[in-house]
């Protein structure tokens, strides 16, 4: 049973060697939006992950809706993931880059000059955001999107995924979960559109579904995976009736395409066997590699995949605080603390001086 977790899967035309996934973490040392050295670093001592999902990044000035994020739609910006594929390769793990739109969930602040807030509809969030130039701020009131905004934001999609081909990564894991962008189609609460992108499932589905085909279409279904939080809450969304008829659907178009994965995760939101159900709905009707995150441990995570219910299990934090997590499961060690203090903070403390077992870095 133990060795399920450790056994190599092949997923698609990808060979990982284990199905331990690190899951996707903003960790904001992002200076300037470039990806660094610094960042390297840390992405290369935790590269005994079968799969690595790099922290969300923008896929356009629009996109970029924290301090210190990287983004992956200027040329430096793809030469500085370069060095982050090149160092997780040479350690034998997969990377997939995040793309992640933020949507409403942003301020001019963390944004460059000639940016926009955009989403579905123009529903602010009701809470404050952190910047780095006047610390917390009124989260402004979005931009709704005009047809051609929401085409423009599909094109930048595309180029993001094209630019993180061209930095070295094996695919792009599409960020429709955690309340950004794609999320803000899909709830009813934040898309009060009237026109062929909100009202019904088919409609307020179509902007992600646009999305994976036109993704899927310029750099392989293999290479693009998606983010999925069914009766997820963070970024202020809200519960709605037709959550498992949504994903439902979703699933199974996203099944046609064809795409890598669906890596869906767990907010804790709802009672446990709600949560199973609509993940075996998921799984059924995608029929490709499903990955599941949300509170696993060793055990947890066996069960699992042993009982049929996910493929891969993706773990957060105890990644951040373990830069050896994969071998400190293995041989049961135990894990580190994690300090909350240094999660967004710029700078290694936090960050890549956690020790690991060996003393090695
Ligand atoms: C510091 C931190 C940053 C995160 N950033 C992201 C992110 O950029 N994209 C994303 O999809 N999820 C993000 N998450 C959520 C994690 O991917 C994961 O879903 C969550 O930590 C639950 O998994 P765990 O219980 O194994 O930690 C973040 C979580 C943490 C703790």
């Amino acid at each position: 049973m133990e060795n399920q977790l450790f056994q190599p899967f092949t997923m698609g035309q990808i060979s990982l060697d284990n199905k331990i996934v690190m899951a996707p973490m903003t960790r904001s040392r992002a200076i300037s939006n470039i990806p660094n050295e610094l960042m390297a670093e840390y992405y290369r001592q935790r590269s005994t992950a079968g799969l690595i999902i790099t922290e969300g990044t923008a896929p356009s000035p629009n996109g970029l809706g924290y301090a210190r994020i990287p983004g992956i739609y200027n040329q430096e910006q793809i030469e500085g993931w370069k060095k982050i594929t090149t160092s997780v390769h040479k350690q034998g793990s997969k990377i997939f880059l995040q793309i992640m739109h933020t949507g409403r969930v942003s301020h001019p602040l963390n944004m460059e000059k000639n940016a926009s807030i955009l989403a579905p509809s123009a529903i602010p969030m009701k809470g404050q955001m952190y910047t780095d130039e006047a610390g917390m701020q009124d989260y402004p009131s979005p931009k709704a999107m005009t047809t051609e905004e929401i085409l423009q934001a599909e094109q930048e999609f595309v180029q993001a995924s094209i630019n993180a081909i061209e930095a070295g990564f094996d695919g792009v894991e599409l960020h429709g979960a955690n309340g950004y962008l794609i999320q803000q189609f899909l709830n009813p609460a934040t898309n009060q559109r009237t026109d062929d992108y909100g009202g019904s499932i088919e409609n307020r589905a179509r902007f992600v579904l646009e999305v994976a085909d036109k993704v899927a279409s310029a750099i392989g279904k293999d290479r693009t995976g998606i983010r999925l939080s069914p009766y997820g809450t963070a970024s202020e969304m809200s519960l709605y009736d037709d959550i498992p008829s949504t994903y439902a659907y979703i699933a199974e178009k996203l099944g046609e395409l064809g795409l890598a994965y669906i890596h869906t995760v767990n907010q804790g939101t709802v009672e446990p066997s709600v949560m199973s159900e609509i993940l075996a709905t998921i799984k059924a009707k995608f029929k490709h590699t499903v990955i599941h995150n949300g509170g696993f441990d060793k055990t947890t995570a066996i069960d699992s995949i042993s009982s049929g219910k996910t493929d891969l299990v993706a773990f957060g934090r105890p990644f951040i605080s373990n830069p050896d997590f994969v071998q400190r499961l293995a041989n049961n060690e135990t894990l580190n603390p994690m300090d909350p203090e240094t999660l967004y903070t710029p700078g290694a403390k936090g960050y890549t001086d956690y020790p690991s077992l060996n003393g090695l870095k």
